[in-house]
């Protein structure tokens, strides 16, 4: 299952990168603009630190499909290889996704709420579809449910497509989500730094480094005794 981060913000990525094994990075428009900074001087940035290997998902604006598909066209060029273009789920969405796939880019679905609109996402081709999980939840609908739901129309239908779950607000429902065998989800910074979280995991290591301290000396480690 891939993880990817789904901000913007070059510093916060580089200290994950720093310390977990990271996909990848998601954007969406209102996450380049929170970033203050113009969209492909952030993006470029973003590209040039991942390296070309990394996923980097970035995403049109334009409603219209043919228009959709010349941005997807300038996205790849200005990002390179590796780089999905985000196409939101709706009918245009769906003929750019068809367009774009069919000349050979990647393409992530993008906006989805509902499975059909990850159904219709696969049959145009797209190699990820995105739920927005937590959106859904706010719906008062079940969005883990509903990610799952996708998923097992993607396999049961033979599509390529894989789920790339995003919108989540806590660690429960992305656990879920890495139960079930999903292809990849991004999250937030402070999504992925409260896997981590947790008082009674820091104590238990506080005493194991207390202990030997108080047996070796302050400061002794494996390395140093
Ligand atoms: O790109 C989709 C995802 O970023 C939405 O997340 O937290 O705005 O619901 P959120």
């Amino acid at each position: 299952m891939k993880i990817l981060i789904d901000d913007a913000n070059v510093d916060k990525i580089k200290a994950l990168y720093d310390y977990y094994p990271i996909d990848g990075v998601t954007t969406n428009p209102s996450i380049l603009t929170k970033s203050g900074r113009k969209p492909y001087d952030v993006l470029c940035e973003i590209r040039e630190f991942i390296g070309p290997n990394a996923q980097l998902h970035a995403q049109v604006i334009s409603p219209k499909a043919e228009d959709m598909v010349k941005e997807g066209h300038k996205i790849v060029e200005m990002l390179g290889k590796n780089t999905f273009v985000k196409i939101p789920a709706v009918p245009e969405g769906i003929k750019a996704m068809r367009l774009l796939s069919q000349e050979g880019f990647g393409v992530t679905a993008t906006a989805i709420y509902t499975p059909m609109q990850a159904f219709w996402s696969a049959k145009a081709g797209a190699d990820y579809a995105a739920p927005y999980v937590n959106r859904i939840d706010n719906l008062g609908a079940d969005g883990v449910a509903a990610a799952k739901k996708m998923h097992d129309i993607f396999k049961n239908c033979g599509f390529k497509t894989e789920i790339l779950a995003a919108s989540f607000k806590n660690s429960q429902q992305v656990q879920e989500l890495c139960e079930y065998g999903v292809g990849a989800a991004t999250l937030a910074p402070d999504t992925i730094e409260n896997f981590l979280k947790n008082a009674c995991v820091t104590s238990a290591v506080d005493v194991f480094i207390s202990d030997f301290e108080n047996s070796y000396g302050k400061g002794a480690t494996m390395l140093n005794y």
